[in-house]
């Protein structure tokens, strides 16, 4: 019998193979990533990817690439991320509960793209967040009271024709596009 190590086979362990076993999944058809070089010791030297001195991945500018595929719940790994920008691309799927473990992130943008399914409640736990831009989606559900009550948190969430918003006052938010 072959010896099973499945989990810890498909578990990628520095924050470049994090991001090329991600964009792997994703279509690129332009090849915007094609510079993601998998020879280097970290990504922080690739396109759209910013470190901070420790070299560890403080921001991911990913904004109109015409990526598609899903977020990947390893990206909540690298737990320094600041900003996420994914703006404009076809990203599908839901947003990963893991998420909810990127305690300092700052910024979510994915406004414009055809995320659906609900939000995770575990974003509530984000206590850094400012920003979090999901207009333009397919998001389902209420905005959950997690995220209501973080009060230092803007949420844009305009356009997403089956989310509902209890507790919040703006249901026909300005759209304001991305
Ligand atoms: C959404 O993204 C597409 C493709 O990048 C772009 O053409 C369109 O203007 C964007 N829409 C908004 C509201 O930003
Ligand atoms: C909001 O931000 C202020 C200033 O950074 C901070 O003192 C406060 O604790 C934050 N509130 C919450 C609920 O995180």
């Amino acid at each position: 019998m072959a010896p099973t190590a499945a989990g810890n086979l498909a578990m990628p362990s520095s924050a470049a193979a994090i991001l090329l076993l991600w964009w792997k999944g994703l279509s690129d058809p332009n090849g915007a990533l094609a510079n993601w070089d998998p020879d280097l010791v970290n990504p922080c030297t690739w396109f759209r990817v910013t470190c901070n001195g420790d070299n560890r991945v403080i921001r991911l500018d990913l904004q109109e690439m015409s990526l598609s595929g899903h977020l990947s719940a390893d990206l909540a790994r690298l737990d320094q991320l600041q900003f996420m920008e994914i703006t404009s691309n076809n990203i599908e799927g839901s947003i990963p509960p893991e998420f909810g473990n990127l305690e300092n992130l700052i910024s979510l943008d994915l406004c414009n793209n055809t995320i659906s399914g609900p939000i995770p409640p575990s974003l509530g736990k984000l206590k850094s967040l400012k920003f979090m831009r999901i207009d333009h989606n397919l998001l389902t559900g209420p905005i959950p009271n997690e995220l209501v009550g973080l009060s230092n948190l803007t949420i844009l969430f305009a356009n997403n024709p089956r989310l509902r918003y209890p507790g919040m006052g703006a249901v026909d938010e300005d759209d304001t596009g991305c």
